[in-house]
C-alpha cells in the first residue's frame, strides 16, 4: 500500500519505474541513492535545511559504535510488543533507529528535512521508504499510520494527528534530566536541566500517556568519539570554545546517557 501524499495537491502518490506520481501528474523521481525528495519549494525556508554534513557524519560514527544501542533495543522491543503495521519516523536523521525499527513493522517510512542525512540513511536499508520532507507538511496520507516516532526531533502535533489512524501511537524520545550531565557540566558554567515533561504538557490534550520508561547507557569515550558526540548535539555551538577544547583534549571521558521515552496513544 502506498502511504505517500503529493506535497503539491495532497493526492495519493503511486510508484512506477522509480517515479512517484499523483493523479494530477506531479512527479518525483527516486534518486540513485534510493530516496525521494518531497520537499517542494513552496514549503522550503532555506536551501539546505536541517543538519550540516559534519553533524550527520559525526552522528553516524558515534551511533554505529553502539553507545546508544540500549535505546535502539528498547525501541525495537516496544514496537514488537505493539504489533505495528505502518511506521513513520519523523526527523529520521541518518537512520540509525529507523533501520532497526523497520524489522518489526510491515511498512516503514523515514522523513527528514536534511537531504544529506537522508542520503546517508538510504544506504542503510532498502526496505524503508526514505523521504526528504518537512514535518510541517508531512507528505503522508491522512489516517494511514499506526505509529509515529520522533526521536530528538520536532513534534509537529497537528500533522501527527492528521496522519495517525484513530487510537494509533506516538513515541517521543528526548533527553532525561541526567542525560550526559558530566559533559554538560564541563561545557557550561551553568547546566540547564532538561525538562522532558514539557512534551507531555504540549501533547496531553490529544494523546493519552501510556508509558514513560527511562533508558540509560554508560560508556567511556576516546577523544575522537567524544568529539563526535559533541558535534552531534546542540551543545556544540552553544558551549564556549575554550571549554569545548579543554573537554575534547581529555584522554578519555566516562559518561552516562539517559533517555526519556514517552509512549502516547491518540485519544
Ligand atoms: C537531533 S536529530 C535526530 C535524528 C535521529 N532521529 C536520531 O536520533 O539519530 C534531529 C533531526 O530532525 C531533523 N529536522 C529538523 N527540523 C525538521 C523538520 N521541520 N522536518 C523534518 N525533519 C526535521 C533534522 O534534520 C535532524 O536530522
Ligand atoms: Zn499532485
Amino acid at each position: 500500500m502506498n502511504l505517500l501524499m503529493c506535497p503539491v495537491c495532497r493526492e495519493a502518490l503511486s510508484l512506477t519505474d522509480r517515479t512517484w506520481r499523483c493523479l494530477n501528474n506531479h512527479s518525483y523521481d527516486v534518486a540513485k541513492q534510493g530516496y525521494v525528495n518531497l520537499h517542494v519549494v513552496q514549503h522550503k525556508h532555506s536551501k539546505n535545511p536541517g543538519d550540516t554534513s559534519e553533524s550527520v557524519q559525526a552522528r553516524r560514527a558515534f551511533l554505529s559504535a553502539g553507545f546508544y544501542a540500549p535505546l535502539q533495543h528498547a525501541l525495537v522491543e516496544k514496537i514488537r510488543e505493539l504489533r505495528i503495521e505502518n511506521l513513520l519516523d519523523i526527523g529520521c536523521g541518518e537512520g540509525y533507529y529507523t533501520d532497526a525499527m523497520q524489522a518489526e513493522v510491515m511498512q516503514c517510512m523515514g522523513v527528514d528535512i536534511a537531504k544529506n542525512a537522508v542520503q546517508v540513511a538510504a544506504k542503510l536499508n532498502k526496505n524503508i521508504t526514505w523521504v526528504v520532507g518537512t514535518g510541517a507538511t508531512l507528505p503522508v496520507l491522512d489516517h494511514s499510520i499506526d505509529l509515529c516516532t520522533s526521536l530528538f526531533s520536532p513534534i509537529p502535533k497537528e500533522e501527527i494527528l492528521r496522519v495517525l489512524k484513530p487510537q494509533a501511537y506516538l513515541i517521543v524520545v528526548t533527553p532525561a534530566p541526567a542525560h550526559l550531565f558530566a559533559m554538560r557540566e564541563a561545557l557550561f558554567d551553568e547546566v540547564n536541566e532538561h525538562d522532558p515533561h514539557k512534551f507531555v504538557e504540549q501533547l496531553q490534550d490529544a494523546f493519552e500517556l501510556i508509558e514513560q520508561p527511562i533508558v540509560e547507557s554508560e560508556f567511556t569515550l576516546d577523544q575522537q568519539q567524544l568529539k563526535n558526540l559533541i558535534a552531534m548535539t546542540p551543545y556544540a555551538y552553544k558551549a564556549k570554545p575554550e571549554k569545548r577544547q579543554a573537554l575534547e583534549e581529555q584522554g578519555s571521558t566516562q559518561l552516562k546517557a539517559a533517555f526519556q521515552i514517552y509512549l502516547f496513544q491518540k485519544k
